[in-house]
């Protein structure tokens, strides 16, 4: 009998990206949504939708009921752990049998940045909770620098205050069929481990604008500016506070070297190597491409 997972987050990057590397699977799939009105494409890619609310643990239990497994995902926010606690109880309350947390990389208690210390706290949280569990912790996802698109379209240049940090950055859709592999393996199999996500290598900025240069055909900058001048930029267009604090933090890790790491973990789940940054180029070319209808160009993101 197919096992029913029920998907948080799921109008997000990841969990769109995982019900995709789902959807022919053999598994009942449900989608947690805030509003119905924006989830027709989860119906259409034969999710079942159920509202609910990560900050209202009253909402949660209908959509908990009667599954095995839940794929927990958290939106970045001081509320983070809240959500991760009320979706954690509804879990145990309805009996779910597993949970596959979304992490982030480096996370831990003396993490430099507030995302991984609040992190820390639920994964420690779900280590305890007496389900089976397994936590993944990506790098930066190479999907943030569709932020930049808008940018790159229209002046061939992206500004980041991340100077010349190396970056063992990930394709999305590698986190999201590890996700997948190990939701339709056996519970035991995965149990308690804890998976360190990257990229197969750690890239400058200058070397992403070359491999966007190369699948775009056109030239591509990157050109460094100081926090002060990103901070005003992302307020500018209406990143809340907290979120601008955040990303600067890890800025500021990024910068003094402290995502420089790669791990063979995607290629050991998967059987076959991760996506490279050329991948992510060639295949999201026509997002950094100049339309015609200025109206068209690709929205800036309000948080990575
Ligand atoms: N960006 C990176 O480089 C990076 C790297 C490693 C880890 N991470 C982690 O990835 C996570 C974010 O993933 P993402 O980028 O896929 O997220 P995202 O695209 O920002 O989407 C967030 C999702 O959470 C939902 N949501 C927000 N508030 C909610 C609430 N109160 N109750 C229920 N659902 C709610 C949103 O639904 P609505 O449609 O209702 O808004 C949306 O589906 C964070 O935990 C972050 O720390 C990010």
């Amino acid at each position: 009998m197919p096992r029913t997972v029920l998907i948080t987050g799921a109008t997000g990057t990841v969990s769109t990206a995982l019900i995709d590397a789902l959807k022919e699977a053999d598994a009942d799939l449900r989608a947690l949504v805030r509003d119905e009105s924006g989830a027709d494409g989860l119906s259409e890619r034969g999710a079942e939708v159920f509202v609910g609310d990560l900050d209202d643990a009253r909402s949660l239990p209908p959509a908990f009921e009667g599954v095995q497994d839940v794929w927990l995902l958290t939106p970045n926010g001081p509320r983070a752990p809240e959500n991760s606690m009320n979706a954690v109880w509804a879990a145990r309350q309805a009996g779910v049998e597993r949970v596959v947390r979304l992490s982030v990389v480096g996370a831990a208690h003396d993490a430099p940045t507030r995302s991984g210390r609040l992190h820390a706290l639920s994964d420690r949280e779900l280590e305890r909770s007496g389900m089976r569990w397994t936590i993944l912790r990506p790098h930066w996802f190479m999907q943030n620098l569709l932020n930049e698109a808008g940018d790159i379209a229209a002046t061939g240049t992206f500004s980041l205050n991340l100077a010349s940090a190396r970056i063992g950055m990930i394709d999305v859709r590698d986190i999201a069929e590890c996700a997948a592999r190990v939701l339709l393996d056996d519970p035991d199999r995965h149990h308690g481990e804890t998976y360190t996500l990257t990229g197969p290598r750690s890239l400058t900025f200058d070397e992403v604008a070359e491999h966007l240069r190369l699948a775009l055909g056109r030239p591509v900058t990157y050109l460094p500016v100081g926090d002060d001048a990103k901070r005003e930029t992302l307020l500018g267009y209406g990143v809340p506070k907290w979120i601008v604090d955040m990303l600067e933090e890890y800025a500021q890790a990024y910068a003094s070297g402290w995502g420089d790491l790669t791990t063979d973990t995607v290629a050991g789940l998967l059987g076959r190597p991760a996506r490279d940054i050329a991948d992510f180029a060639r295949d999201h070319a026509k997002a950094f491409t100049p339309t015609r209808d200025p109206s068209a160009a690709p929205a800036r993101a309000g948080s990575r």
